[in-house]
């Protein structure tokens, strides 16, 4: 099978997330762990969509004086900030509000993070595993775009089906 990211077309953009979700569970077929799986979703994407210059993920861990944050995980793209509090940033506000966050103008988001200055949108979907109602939430994804505006409604639904297709995939740290 060949995941090359030519072949999406997003000019049709329902079309070509559809075509995304298909290879990306062929792609995490028969595999569960979570660094893997992540590697290849977020190379898969960052590959196949148009426009990016980071994707990755961000997952929660307690740091040494007991506090929950979010570390960063495998991803594409600059080396990025290490470690995000909770309700800090696009990646923490997601995190705390296990919603997804699309930002069209990074520079007008209050507490934006910013770790690669060619950045200028971007869209954060929290990773949640459907019918685990005490660890439903295990980290975000997050990819940004050096073009103002990049991610619309219907980049939003195409990810969010990617993101829950990525959580159902891995055995996630505690
Ligand atoms: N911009 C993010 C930080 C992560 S980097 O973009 C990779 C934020 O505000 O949370």
């Amino acid at each position: 099978m060949s995941f090359a990211g030519s072949h999406y077309d997003f000019s049709d953009k329902a079309r070509a997330y559809g075509e995304l979700a298909r290879d990306l569970g062929a792609l995490l077929a028969g595999e569960r762990h979570w660094i893997a799986n992540t590697a290849n979703a977020t190379a898969l994407i960052f590959d196949a969509l148009p426009d990016l210059n980071w994707a990755g993920v961000y997952v929660p861990t307690t740091n040494a004086s007991g506090v929950r944050e979010l570390v960063v995980g495998p991803f594409q793209g600059k080396p990025a900030c290490v470690r995000i509090a909770m309700g800090s940033g696009v990646c923490g506000t997601a995190a705390a509000r296990r919603e997804t966050i699309v930002v069209p103008d990074v520079t007008a988001f209050d507490g934006h993070i910013a770790c690669d200055s060619a950045s200028r949108s971007e869209i954060v979907i929290p990773l949640l595993r459907a019918g685990h109602a005490d660890a439903a939430f295990v980290g975000v994804m997050d990819l940004d775009s050096p073009r103002l505006a990049r991610f619309d409604d219907a980049d939003r639904a195409g990810l969010e089906r990617m993101a829950a297709i990525l959580a159902a995939a891995c055995d996630w740290p505690a």
